[in-house]
């Protein structure tokens, strides 16, 4: 699996020490606000594990399935495929995302929430690919800044594969060419 790798971008050292102080931000900016957080499915299954643990108040957690419509990814048009099992009318909604790329999924997800009246939505992603930004979604907290290549590990994916390596790598291009 490693020799896909052609290089690592974030180390395991680096991942832990921004995911820390970002839920260290969070931890003092939501304190009695008892927030939702909404992990995006699949991507955000270890970053927003590690996050919570440097959350140190009383909140909830749940998780959504979306995936772009085939053919329609223009369109922003995303598909639900696990809904939220918790009502989050007058919620403040905290948004767990691995990246933020175009920004189209999150930016269909973050108004489709809105019809659902939450006291606020608030983005937190682990990466910020502004590079390929296509629509005016920024993210409220980022724990990186990355350049337009395509990364796996730390629960990203390339067609499910490489979301078990403990860092952040740059896929070899031959591996997706
Ligand atoms: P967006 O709608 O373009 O912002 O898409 C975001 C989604 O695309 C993320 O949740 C990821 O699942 C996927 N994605 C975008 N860039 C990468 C990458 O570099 N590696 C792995 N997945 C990516
Ligand atoms: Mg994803």
């Amino acid at each position: 699996m490693t020799n896909d790798i052609e290089r690592i971008l974030l180390s395991e050292e680096e991942i832990e020490e921004q995911v820390a102080r970002v839920g260290r931000r969070i931890t003092e900016d939501f304190r009695d606000k008892n927030p939702i957080f909404v992990g995006v499915l699949k991507g955000c299954f270890i970053f927003m594990a590690d996050l919570m643990l440097h959350v140190d108040i009383k909140c909830t957690m749940d998780f959504m399935a979306i995936s772009s419509y085939a053919g329609t990814s223009s369109t922003g048009a995303v598909k639900i495929n696990k809904d939220l099992g918790q009502d989050i009318e007058g919620r403040h909604v905290i948004i767990v995302e691995d990246i933020l790329d175009s920004g189209v999924t999150l930016s269909y997800l973050k108004q489709f929430l809105l019809g659902r009246k939450p006291a606020s939505i608030t983005i937190a992603t682990l990466l910020d690919k502004p590079a390929r930004r296509r629509s005016d979604i920024v993210a409220d907290y980022s724990c990186f800044e990355v350049p337009d290549a395509f990364v796996v590990g730390y629960g990203l994916d390339y067609n499910e594969h490489y979301r078990n390596l403990p860092y952040i790598g740059v896929l070899k291009p031959e591996i997706y060419s």
